[in-house]
């Protein structure tokens, strides 16, 4: 059982629910490294803690967390990643909207363990051109399969003969025929693509590929044994992949409030594309803007509200209590919360605005709860413990830079003094500007045109892939739930006691007075 009433009471007097600490600090910005949350009795194991979380009528996740609408971080690859580990990835705006569009629907269609684009060679090649191409893209395997140029499966080259020895035949000689090879319809995956390629590997040993084609035997896409047997063995992981009626993942894509050449917002064209990516299949839309309280984009949520009264509408970014309630009134189901806090973002130094993260997370949360709609904790994030304090307010968090480095965020990775990094830019950025973000931030897209900066152009050491990095935030915040007796997420609102943390106590916090042989992460 629980303590008795006189050290409960000696400990509300230090450690403080929200709704206490917060106002008692009302004359001062407080963010992330500011505080620190108190443990509590538990009777709760990491390990058990559920971490779903409900954004909008309709738009649940399996985890908290969000991959930003940022062109450094989230195109179809991360969104497919994120929303496989269970939380959701938005497509960004920072490219032509047909793009958008094909993006959305290569998250929608996603089969997850089917190759649906594998490498295929053609009939009338040589194995040597295999062979360099092998070399040259470094490929760890060396079978493929034989199409011809309208992509009809031909045959299969299998690993056997993509040897030196036979470097001058065509590919024509060596294949395996089309007739001797097995096959699926598409038709025949049905809802659990990964259970038909499974009992197949198993009714076929020493078959390692799946080919799936088409009505016109065209090659649709390609199963491998091991991929199967890595996703298989995932299947029992605690947090199962978000997806939709349709069991096809989730995925989100952001819109600005785009102005014609007359500088009033573009209705039709906005709507038009909108509704494209709703036919898509798209779950979520965010109006994604550096200043969400404002006429331009309260016009764009009321207008697609009116259009798609279901589709969950995320909007921002704000930071007081009146623009979640303007928001919240013009239709928005969930709220951005963030300025400035991200780690590219120079808005605080450009434009001398912005709430330090943890203030602003406390008042919109209470505006939110009022007007009924949730909030997303956007930027700032740099560990699991931030993330842990900002699910004390938010119902998710959107992170950016902490994502930046996987192998499934855009852009190529570079070796610098021996380190290996990707590039990562604010959408603020003089550069990200250019290529069409300037309306995020209320400027003219005209390059000849000169505007401030809000972001700058980073890098980020490569971190390996998304899952990974997921499971080390996802461990960290279950962690964090341990020690305060939380269960789940609405129990970690609950018992959240805060505490303001001095200099020295932030000293303290982080490894000191030793000399670290591998970081913690
Ligand atoms: P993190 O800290 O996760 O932050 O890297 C990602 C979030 O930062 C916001 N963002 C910007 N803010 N100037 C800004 O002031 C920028 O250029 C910029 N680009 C992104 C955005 O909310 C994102 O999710």
């Amino acid at each position: 059982m629980a303590a008795t009433k006189e050290p409960d009471i000696l400990d509300s007097k230090f450690y403080k629910p929200a709704d206490a600490f917060f106002p008692a600090y009302s004359n001062l910005g407080l963010t992330y490294d500011d505080v620190t949350l108190a443990t509590r009795y538990s009777e709760v194991l990491p390990r058990d803690t559920q971490l779903d979380t409900t954004l909008a009528e309709g738009l649940q996740l399996n985890i908290p967390v969000i991959s930003a609408d940022m062109d450094t971080v989230t195109e179809s690859r991360m969104a497919i990643a994120m929303a496989l580990s269970g939380g959701l990835g938005f497509i960004h705006y920072n490219m032509p909207e047909r793009e958008q569009l094909s993006e959305v629907s290569r998250v929608k269609n996603n089969v997850h363990g089917l190759i649906q684009d594998p490498i295929k060679v053609a009939p009338e090649q040589t194995i040597g051109e295999v062979l360099e191409l092998i070399a040259k893209k470094r490929f760890a395997f060396s079978t493929f399969p034989v199409v011809d140029s309208q992509g009809k499966l031909l045959g299969l080259l299998s690993s056997h003969v993509v040897k030196p020895r036979y470097a001058k035949r065509k590919i024509a000689e060596a294949l395996t025929p089309r007739g001797q090879i097995h096959t699926l319809h598409k038709k025949e995956l049905g809802r659990d693509p990964i259970a038909r390629a499974d009992r197949f590997f198993n009714d076929h040993p020493g078959i390692h590929k799946l080919l799936v084609v088409d009505d016109q035997d065209r090659l649709h896409g390609l199963f491998t044994m091991s991929d199967i047997e890595r996703i298989t063995q995932e299947r029992n992981a605690q947090f199962k992949p978000a997806r939709d009626a349709h069991f096809r993942l989730l995925c989100g894509a952001a819109v600005s409030a785009t102005r014609n050449a007359f500088g009033e917002l573009d209705r039709e064209r906005i709507l038009t594309h909108v509704g494209a990516l709703v036919e898509r299949g798209l779950d979520v839309v965010a109006v994604s803007t550096a200043h969400g309280h404002s006429r331009g984009v309260g016009d764009t949520v009321r207008m697609l509200r009116d259009a798609f009264p279901k589709l969950p509408i995320i909007a921002g970014n704000v930071t007081s209590a009146a623009a979640v309630e303007f928001l919240a009134d013009c239709g928005a189901s969930a709220i951005k919360v963030g300025q400035g806090p991200g780690s590219i973002c120079t808005t605080r130094i450009v434009a001398g605005v912005g709430i330090p993260q943890l203030t602003a997370l406390y008042v919109s949360s209470r505006a939110a709860q009022k007007k009924r709609v949730t909030i997303l904790a956007d930027g700032g994030i740099t560990k699991s413990g931030d993330i842990v304090k900002a699910l004390t307010l938010a119902q998710a968090v959107i992170c950016g830079g902490i994502l930046a480095g996987c192998t499934e965020a855009p852009g190529e990775v570079m070796e610098i003094g021996g380190k290996l990094y990707k590039k990562y830019r604010g959408m603020g950025s003089l550069a990200a500007m250019k290529e069409g973000s300037a309306a995020r931030y209320g400027h003219t897209p005209d390059p000849a045109r000169k505007v401030a900066p809000e972001g700058v152009e980073a890098l980020k050491e490569v971190s390996g892939s998304v899952d990974r990095v997921l499971a080390q935030l996802i461990g960290g915040i279950q962690s964090g739930m341990g020690y305060l007796g939380a269960a789940n997420l609405a129990q970690l609102r609950e018992q959240a006691r805060f505490i303001r943390v001095s200099p020295a106590g932030q000293r303290e916090a982080a490894p000191h007075d030793v000399v670290e042989l591998k970081t913690g992460s």
